[in-house]
């Protein structure tokens, strides 16, 4: 029997499987707008029957966007656009859930496909950054960002639980808190960006506070029987892991104490230049040791996308959910492929009967 394609219950949402989409920016809403593409693409993903939908990086504020073609929660507007695919993703038997983030000094860019890099200052489609400390990225993102006032960090808390009654009222099941990957609250967690003097910088303590006081806020707004996750880095491949990974599980500690009910565990990318053993499946036993010593359940991604890959470390118990990525936009369906690969019994009914109808004997 296939561990992958057994239900996940977290608070009151049952996942059919423990195959998630995770969070993938599509950088073509239009002042944050979502439109037909975003309908089509996460319909498409639902209906190929994974259990968890997660909706990309969407901003809670207009600068806190990565991309002018990213999406956006700052308004009931945009929050409201959201419904027809959160109807989508529920009607195809998948939870509908969201990442909600701040991009801080990754903001402003341009899409991936037109260069990945920081939008030029004289260039109007672009607009200014904050951040922690007035410390640039790097390489191609080397804007520097206004370091953040305590009315900025009071604002953008708030702008946080502001989205997460917008995504609470239109629907969402799963809400993710994106806390990695080099934007805003990584770099308040992380040294290399984080140089405040103040009581949100210096000790892991302080660069903790951002992410826990808006953790908490937020918890207060979301209702209490649906999923609250963070997505964070636990570490960056830059030869200090040990020390990051244990102030790290420290602080996933301090989530679970504060309502977090899942982590999905990812890398800070706080700096350009890393070491990072890419591979598949390479982040696994990282994964493990966090829900081992943290004591919460877990989620990740990067090489997870084979069926043998992800079958196995959900029965080794590394993982409680598998998030596969770009093997979904390679496939849309990737969950019926996995459940024929594995053999589990009558997989084409992991789609809906239009499909799985005609593809029971084929
Ligand atoms: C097109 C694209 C967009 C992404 N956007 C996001 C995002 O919005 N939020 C996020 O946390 N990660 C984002 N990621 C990272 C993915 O969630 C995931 O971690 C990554 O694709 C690795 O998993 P995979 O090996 O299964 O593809 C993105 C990745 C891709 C390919």
């Amino acid at each position: 029997m296939s561990a992958l394609f057994q239900p996940f219950k977290l608070k009151d949402v049952t996942l059919r499987n423990r195959i998630a989409v995770p969070p993938m920016c599509q950088y073509s809403a239009i002042d944050g707008k979502v439109n037909d593409w975003h309908l089509s693409h996460y319909a498409s993903m639902a209906r190929g029957g994974a259990g968890l939908v997660i909706v990309e990086a969407t901003g809670v504020a207009p600068e806190g966007r990565i991309t002018p073609g990213c999406t956006g929660i700052w308004s009931d507007e945009l929050a409201q656009a959201f419904a027809p695919i959160v109807r989508e993703i529920k009607a195809a038997g998948a939870v509908p859930g969201i990442q909600i983030g701040h991009a801080g000094r990754k903001a402003s860019a341009n899409r991936p496909w037109e260069g990945d890099d920081h939008i030029a200052a004289d260039d109007a489609r672009g607009w200014d950054t904050i951040a922690p400390s007035a410390i640039a990225y790097g390489k191609d993102l080397g804007k520097v960002p206004r370091a953040m006032t305590l009315d900025d960090i009071a604002r953008v808390r708030q702008n946080f639980v502001d989205a997460a009654i917008r995504a609470r009222d239109v629907g969402f099941e799963w809400l993710e808190l994106h806390f990695s990957h080099g934007y805003l609250a990584q770099t308040f967690f992380s040294a290399h960006s984080n140089q405040r003097d103040d009581m949100y910088g210096g000790s892991v303590e302080n660069r903790s506070r951002f992410l826990l006081e808006t953790l908490r806020a937020v918890r207060e707004v979301w209702p209490e029987n649906l999923p609250l996750t963070v997505r964070f880095g636990v570490l960056e491949y830059d030869g200090r892991d040990e020390q990051t990974l244990a102030e790290s599980i420290g602080l996933v500690r301090e989530f679970k104490a504060s309502g977090m009910d899942m982590i999905s565990v990812t890398m800070g990318f706080t700096i350009p230049e890393t070491s990072i053993p890419w591979g598949p499946a390479f982040l696994a036993p990282v994964v493990e040791r966090v829900r081992r010593e943290a004591g919460v359940p877990v989620s990740s991604a990067w090489g997870f996308g084979t069926p043998e890959i992800a079958e196995r470390v959900i029965r080794e118990q590394q993982l409680d959910l598998v998030m596969v990525g770009r093997a979904h936009l390679a496939n849309p369906h990737w969950a019926y492929f996995a459940a024929k690969e594995l053999g589990v019994e009558r997989a084409s009914w992991t789609l809906p009967a239009p499909y799985a109808h005609w593809l029971e004997r084929y």
